[in-house]
């Protein structure tokens, strides 16, 4: 049967046994694989979302190993949370975790609901990370679509509209549970994947958690073929690899060779971009970091300080007195002394929100101690001080690394310290 006679819910269906298959012989060999409990498949999935399988794996490995429970989440500091997801991005997600882990301990026993319901009632857990769970880690047949997914089905339909449209994505998700639900390869597929490879691959048999015992495929070998064929195979920038896709038979973007069309390249909107400037204001042995407001862009994380604009050195020196007397609380009828503060500019840096463009000029502020009695340790160390404008701490290089989560927009400034 040419591709053009079967119907999109054959499409849909005969993709199943094809990627299953594929996936026997051609799994990546991931850390989160290795054993995929309820618990590892939630934490990998949330760290997957918007960041690069090689950049997720480090952060895996040292999350698990620091709270290797439920219950061990639940209990963490909020502050050693956000170290431990330093660079990661999108700080919520690791609030979300800690959120769900409390109440998991509470209600559940610390352990994750089987079912897509109760998973995607959770916090930080939406449609695709509770159909990841359930699926991966309690076998149910339930998809787990995002944006590879919508790819993958958008080019095996020649589907020519915006990927990103909530409709799309609703049509390709009940696509997929049909398909799903619909039949599934009741045949051995080889054994998983282990920390040694591709056992399939490689002919070895392993107890496993990919496939079931006796090595059937299962859902979640599915959704994770789809989600490997889409990061590997029909890749999002530059031409896909049709030669070595299992679909390709089946692609209708194929057969029609519009596969560099498909998906749709809406036109991207422009990012506003803010010109900051950031002060590390030190006193020569430690540096002064802020608190950010609990609401907005990277809520409740610390911050070297830093003000709107692009400001000259002597606006530096102006703007650090005033932080470093609000900080130390030291505010009198003087105007701020600014002959005891240097300025020497830093490399500028640049950081790109999924929304914002930050430009920014930098100064390293030097503080000399001051006259009128006030000395280097008027701020409180590492502790912190409540000031009018928000909490501050004045921090060592070596407390920085070791304690204290700065956001990834900072890092180009901390490396100048
Ligand atoms: N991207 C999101 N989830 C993934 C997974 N489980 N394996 C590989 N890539 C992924």
């Amino acid at each position: 049967m040419a591709v053009s006679d079967k119907t999109e819910a054959e499409l849909y269906r005969d993709s199943v046994p094809a990627l299953v298959f594929w996936y026997a012989y051609n799994a990546r060999v991931l850390p989160w694989r290795e054993d995929p409990t309820p618990y590892h498949v939630w934490i990998s999935e949330i760290m997957l979302q918007q960041t690069r399988v090689e950049a997720v794996r480090g952060y895996y490995d040292r999350f698990l190993s620091e709270l290797p429970t439920v219950e061990a989440v639940a209990n963490a500091p909020e502050d050693r949370l956000i170290k431990l997801w330093e660079g990661l991005g999108y700080y919520s997600r690791v609030r979300n975790i800690a959120k769900a882990a409390r109440l998991l301990c509470e209600h559940n026993g610390g352990v994750l609901p089987d079912d897509y319901d109760s998973l995607r009632s959770l916090p930080g857990i939406g449609d695709y990370t509770a159909g990841a769970i359930a699926s991966i880690a309690y076998g149910q047949r339930v998809p787990a679509v995002d944006g590879n997914v919508l790819r993958v089905y958008a080019r095996l339909t020649a589907y020519r509209e915006d990927i990103r449209a909530e409709s799309f994505k609703k049509h390709v998700r009940k696509m997929l549970t049909d398909a799903l639900e619909a039949g599934f390869p009741d045949r051995t597929f080889g054994k998983g994947i282990t920390s040694e490879g591709n056992a399939a691959a490689e002919g070895k048999t392993t107890a496993d958690g990919n496939a079931t015992a006796e090595g059937k495929a299962t859902p979640g070998q599915f959704n994770q073929a789809v989600m490997d064929i889409g990061a590997t195979v029909c890749i999002p920038n530059g031409k896909p690899h049709c030669d070595v896709c299992p679909l390709a038979h089946l692609c209708r973007a194929y057969a029609e060779d519009l596969t560099e069309e498909i998906p749709a390249k809406p036109a991207k909107k422009a990012r506003p971009v803010q010109k900051k400037t950031i002060l590390l204001i030190t006193d020569g042995e430690r540096v002064l970091l802020h608190r950010r407001p609990e609401q907005g862009l990277l809520a409740g994380l610390w911050e070297f300080p830093n003000l709107e604009g692009h400001l000259t050195p002597e606006g530096a020196r102006k703007a650090a007195a005033e932080i470093w007397n609000e900080a130390t609380q030291s505010r009198g009828t003087d105007e701020p002394d600014s002959c005891r503060y240097q300025a020497h500019r830093l490399k500028d840096c640049r950081h790109v929100f999924s929304h914002v463009e930050w430009e920014m000029r930098g100064y390293r502020i030097c503080v000399a101690p001051g006259a009128a009695g006030e000395t280097r340790n008027c701020l409180p160390d590492t502790e912190g001080t409540k000031a009018g404008g928000g909490e501050y701490v004045r921090v060592t290089a070596d407390e920085l690394e070791a304690e204290f989560g700065l956001p990834t927009a900072f890092k180009g400034f901390k490396l100048q310290l």
